[in-house]
């Protein structure tokens, strides 16, 4: 690709998911020009100047970042924030937006199917990219992926013992029903196996109203809980959160 075909990136949130991103963006060598928000108030010019727009804050933040860059996108805008209505935030932004969802170290990446994003993702997705259509599965990654460090922290707290046979079990059930490869989920337990500290990894992952916390709720109440019953837990937290953004982002 010639430096004039470089792709321009914006990231609109610095934080867990934007250093990964980043980090991950630079590893893969892919030629884009990645420009961070320098903060709030100052997203609008980002969003007027970038080919693709990611937006990686917390859901119920996305509001306030709408107020700002409606009216001036100029590119894509690809949002890997979670539990977010697609419609809700396309009718507030006056703008498609895709929907992508990662593990925080980028071995999978799942997304609904669009050509301007589909090289980026390819490239910054360690496993062959899932592409979705439907939207439920990108919430569905969420809960059973994006979650996994904190049940596996969860699992290491309580079921000492019997953690892996249970780990186990619910890889099964996560790659039937999302097809993901056993092998990232085997990567992303040999990582959880190395945390010398799980309490700590249980506080930080599990935020006050997050859906990690509705699936370690759901462990607390029945440590004997089926996968069902988990998947329950974290669909239930995440109409919540879908709801509340989509309130959130009605007022604006
Ligand atoms: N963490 C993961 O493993 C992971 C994986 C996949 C997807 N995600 C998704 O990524 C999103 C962020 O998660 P996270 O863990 O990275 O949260 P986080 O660490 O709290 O990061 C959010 C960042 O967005 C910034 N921010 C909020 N509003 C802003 C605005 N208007 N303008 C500019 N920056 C703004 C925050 O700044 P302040 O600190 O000043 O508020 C913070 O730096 C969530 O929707 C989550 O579902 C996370």
């Amino acid at each position: 690709m010639s430096h004039q075909e470089e792709l321009k990136i914006g990231l609109i949130g610095n934080g867990h998911l934007g250093h990964a991103f980043a980090k991950r963006l630079a590893e893969t060598g892919f030629e884009a020009d990645l420009s961070a928000s320098e903060g709030r108030g100052k997203n609008a010019d980002l969003a007027a100047r970038s080919d693709l727009l990611v937006l990686g804050v917390r859901p119920l933040q996305l509001a306030e970042v709408v107020r700002e860059i409606r009216g001036h996108l100029k590119g894509g805008v690809l949002a890997f924030t979670a539990a977010t209505p697609q419609s809700a935030l396309e009718e507030s932004l006056d703008h498609a937006v895709v929907r992508a969802m990662t593990d925080i170290e980028f071995e999978q990446v799942l997304a609904q199917p669009d050509d301007r994003v589909h090289r980026l993702l390819t490239a910054l997705s360690q496993n062959p990219l899932i592409e979705v259509t439907d939207e439920e599965v990108v919430d569905a990654h969420t809960i059973f992926v994006g979650c996994l460090p904190g049940v596996i922290a969860w699992q290491l707290l309580n079921n000492r013992e019997g953690a892996v046979a249970w780990l186990q079990n619910y890889f099964l059930f996560v790659q039937t029903k999302l097809g993901i490869p056993d092998t990232v989920l085997q990567k992303i337990l040999y990582q959880g196996l190395m945390d010398k500290n799980p309490a700590t990894t249980v506080k930080r992952i599990a935020t006050p109203g997050g859906i990690t916390e509705a699936l370690l709720q759901q462990l607390d109440q029945n440590a004997d809980s089926t996968m069902e019953e988990l998947y329950a837990a974290g669909w239930a937290r995440t109409a919540r959160v879908r709801e509340a953004v989509a309130a959130s982002l009605k007022r604006e």
